[in-house]
């Protein structure tokens, strides 16, 4: 019961974002739209008084990174379309991936008065001087997805188990290549996430550490010898630095033929960049092993097409819905804890000792990524935020036609 009207509801949110998901650098202000179909009760119940949200007048700032990547624009809708309905004011900035931006936005959110602060950092040690001035104004701060690093004004984070997601990109890798039984050798390159992000290194070390006994044994061999995180990193988490570095790549060590058996991509902006450099630029006949991470829509249809191989999911919804009850509980004047879940479907844990911020251990509700293939894109569309195309061939987002 709980799981289908979850999806009704998410579908229903969905509806009302129109446009915003439509596609990755393509985002522009949602339409205020209806759905044409009659109400439902849950819908209606949508639509009744929300007696549940005990501070009408409290305001959330939101400060996501930017537009140009497609998940911010997906979890910034969201987010401000479930604490709307939840009855809360909605301050939501995006800051153009330009770190002197988000601090002057989230400085005009604090001087506007908000009563919390959700963060997405586009640098995690970029904000101390910001936070300090939102705990200086008693503005409790949730880190949302990444990690806000040197600041105790940090009072949560909700995100996913970000070292499993990059552990889930390297195991398909060793079951596609059936590492433990076939011989060998098999070439992989490295495509990893922007420094400043906290996450990068967990995807990263996440998947390498998978692979590092078959790397140390041989059996996978990096031509390009990049295989440190500085050196496989992307700025930006950028699509078109992403192309250049895997066309780099491919003249300097491929030209001469040899195969490119894998290249594992910690995310779906950066992947689409390398299955494009691999589409335009490498001479093998083969079909190279390509990961990600986000079902950004236009990496679905790589997946479809077999450009690229999966992608792990991180479901924005159950994101957006954890987030959504720690920041009632602390606007409520509540000390949220791991009871906090046991009211909530999403799967999660509450972690007070792994996340350390390197100023103090910031107490962290984490939930559970899962990988999608073109077998279980099915999945992505139980989630309510995708929907089959017209052909039922490519996912769309749920907002991108109504
Ligand atoms: C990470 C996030 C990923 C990916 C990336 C680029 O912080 O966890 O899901 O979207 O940023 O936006």
């Amino acid at each position: 019961m709980k799981q289908s009207a979850k999806k009704i509801t998410a579908a229903l949110l969905c509806m009302t974002m129109a446009a915003a998901f439509a596609g990755c650098g393509d985002y522009s202000e949602p339409a205020a739209t209806t759905p044409d179909s009659t109400p439902t009760a849950e819908s209606k119940n949508e639509e009744a008084p929300k007696e549940e949200a005990k501070d009408e007048a409290k305001t959330v700032g939101i400060a996501m990174p930017t537009k140009s990547l497609e998940r911010w624009n997906r979890d910034g809708e969201y987010l401000k379309q479930q604490f709307e309905d939840a009855g809360y004011q909605v301050e939501l900035k995006y800051s153009d991936n330009d770190t002197n931006q988000q601090n002057n936005d989230i400085q005009g959110m604090i001087a506007d008065g908000v009563d919390l602060l959700l963060i997405v950092a586009i640098d995690g040690n970029a904000l101390t001087q910001t936070l300090d001035d939102a705990k200086g104004a008693n503005i409790p701060v949730i880190a949302y997805d990444r990690l806000i690093m040197n600041s105790d004004a940090v009072s949560y984070y909700v995100s996913f188990d970000n070292y499993t997601v990059g552990k889930l990109q390297g195991e398909f890798v060793r079951d596609q290549l059936k590492l433990d039984s076939e011989a060998g050798p098999f070439n992989i390159e490295f495509t990893a996430g922007d420094p400043a992000d906290n996450n990068a290194g967990y995807f990263f070390n996440g998947a390498y550490d998978t692979l590092k006994e078959y790397i140390d044994s041989e059996k996978l061999v990096i031509p390009s010898g990049k295989k440190t995180f500085e050196q496989v990193a992307t700025e930006g988490w950028s699509t078109d630095k992403a192309l250049e570095n895997m066309q780099n790549t491919l003249a300097s060590y491929y030209s001469d033929g040899t195969v490119l058996d894998v290249a594992l991509c910690s995310n779906d902006s950066t992947a689409l960049g390398v299955a494009q450099a691999i589409t335009s630029d490498y001479a093998g006949t083969n079909t190279p092993i390509v990961t990600g991470q986000d079902g950004d829509i236009a990496n679905l249809r790589n997946i479809v097409d077999g450009i690229q191989t999966m992608t792990v999911y991180k479901n924005v919804s159950d994101e957006a819905s954890v987030t959504l009850e720690v920041s009632k509980a602390i606007l409520a004047g509540n000390t949220p804890d791991a009871g906090l879940l046991s009211s909530l479907s999403a799967e999660a844990s509450y972690d007070t000792e792994s996340y350390n911020n390197g100023v103090k251990n910031v107490p962290s509700y984490l939930l559970v990524p899962y990988v999608i293939t073109k077998d279980s894109l099915q999945r992505l569309v139980d989630t309510g935020l995708y929907k089959w195309d017209s052909e039922n061939k490519y996912l769309e987002s749920t907002a991108s036609t109504t």
